[in-house]
């Protein structure tokens, strides 16, 4: 068959890495993809939101199945787009309707929908611009710090962690105020949660639903979570604290009356739900949802994943995911980016990368890079992710660290203490 991914990240590289191993794909294209992706694939120059491109193309070239990798064009509605039109409405598209997307385009219905299934999360409230004076008042109620969110999508920049009633309240008057233009016009105030975080990560059919191995991922850009927060600076799997035992808790707390609570709402939802959990006291809570892969722990858990990815989307486009076998590789895998320096504020694009020919016992995925004049550059703040196996996780760090030595480029910097927290 032939197969479309959309997008032009480390996690489209390493989904592209995934699904071009299996057996039944006979031809891989990857819009608008990177200087990585060209190795497993074919590059199309079209933007991953850009719909009535993205259709010709798949009924120009006869492609049979679409998987998008960002959340913006399913937050747009591309599922629904592909369905609603003629030419295309019988070309499965994995990732959920643009009702589903809501599941991460909005953290109020996150927070709504959580709530209605009963599904555990920290206590919250929604203000507006008419109802400032209420969000004070129930930021008093709180105690420090104080998490606001803006309620729409902002790239994942749209929460702030304020250690003073003051600072919260300045703030929350600021994003009401338009900091995040329209996505902060409604602000989500929560309970703060203390625990460890983790990624779990599931694939459904609308109905079934098959739970793929767990990760963590490292937001911020200093060593020991110090600094700005980042798209991902290393990811590990497995997580030590999800033990069968958590992860029991997980499906039956959080995985099931999700995808139950879904159907019962009639919201059509084929593909992955991102569990983003943080484990307090030893039970899980869902601090967000995303409707996609995380990036970077797709990076790690496509290493542990030992089944045919496509079977599996097959099996989410038929209906029959049940009927599909789900088995991990049982090393551990992690992965670390090399990132720009000055990223995540203000960095330099179009350096040179060399020593990406050297690698051995690594997978190397571009994340932020292209080609110019036959050479691969930087084109991003993270640019490569360095992701290997291990008998564990010590073991999986120290590859990753001999072969991020080896690739070069101007200002390189990697974060050596991923995985050492857990
Ligand atoms: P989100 O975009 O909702 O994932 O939030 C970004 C980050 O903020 C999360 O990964 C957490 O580290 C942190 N965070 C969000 N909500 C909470 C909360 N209720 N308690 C503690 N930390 C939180
Ligand atoms: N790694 C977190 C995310 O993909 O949102």
């Amino acid at each position: 068959m032939k197969v479309l991914l959309l997008g032009s990240g480390g996690r489209e590289h390493a989904l592209a890495w995934k699904i071009a191993q299996s057996s039944k794909v006979e031809k891989l294209f990857i819009a608008p993809g990177n200087a990585g992706t060209q190795n497993v694939g074919e590059n199309v120059d079209i933007k991953a939101d850009d719909f009535e491109a993205l259709k010709n193309f798949v009924v120009e070239n006869g492609v049979d199945m679409v998987i998008v990798g960002p959340e913006d064009p399913l937050v747009k509605g591309v599922y629904d787009d592909f369905k609603n039109d003629e030419r295309t409405k019988n070309v499965p598209v994995i990732g959920p309707s643009k009702a589903g997307a809501v599941l991460e385009g909005s953290k109020d219905f996150a927070k709504q929908f959580m709530k209605r299934h009963n599904i555990p999360t920290a206590k919250y409230e929604t203000f507006d611009g008419t109802t400032v004076e209420e969000g004070l008042k129930f930021l008093e109620t709180l105690k420090a710090p104080y998490v606001l969110k803006a309620d729409g999508l902002c790239a994942g920049k749209g929460v702030l962690i304020l250690p003073t009633l003051e600072e919260a309240k300045k703030e929350f008057k600021e994003m009401l105020g338009g900091m995040f233009g329209n996505a902060s016009a409604r602000v989500v105030i929560e309970e703060f949660l203390s625990g460890i975080e983790c990624s779990v990560f599931a694939l459904t059919d609308g109905k079934n639903y098959k739970i793929l191995p767990e990760a963590k991922d490292y937001k911020r850009i200093g060593e020991h979570d110090t600094g700005l927060n980042t798209g991902g600076m290393g990811s590990v799997s497995p997580v030590p604290f999800a033990t069968k035992e958590w992860m029991q808790k997980v499906e039956d707390r959080i995985i099931r009356p999700t995808v139950e609570g879904l159907a019962e709402e009639n919201i059509e939802y084929k593909g992955f739900i991102f569990f983003g959990l943080i484990n307090v006291e030893g039970e899980p809570m869902v601090i967000e949802y995303n409707c996609r892969m995380g990036d970077p722990e797709t990076e790690t858990v496509m290493l542990r994943l030992k089944s045919d990815i496509v079977d599996l989307f097959e099996g989410v486009a038929e209906g029959n995911l049940d009927k599909r076998d789900i088995e991990f590789d049982e090393r551990a895998a992690v992965c670390v980016m090399l990132v720009s320096g000055g990223y995540p504020q203000a960095y330099a694009k179009g350096y040179e990368i060399t020593g990406l020919d050297k690698i051995e016992d690594s997978v190397v995925f571009h994340a932020g890079t292209k080609m110019q004049n036959g050479k691969v550059v930087t084109n991003g703040g993270r640019v490569i992710a360095v992701s290997s196996y291990g008998k564990d996780k010590s073991e999986a760090l120290q590859n990753s660290f001999t072969q991020a030595q080896k690739i070069e480029f101007t200002d390189k910097y990697f974060r050596r203490d991923i995985g050492q927290d857990l």
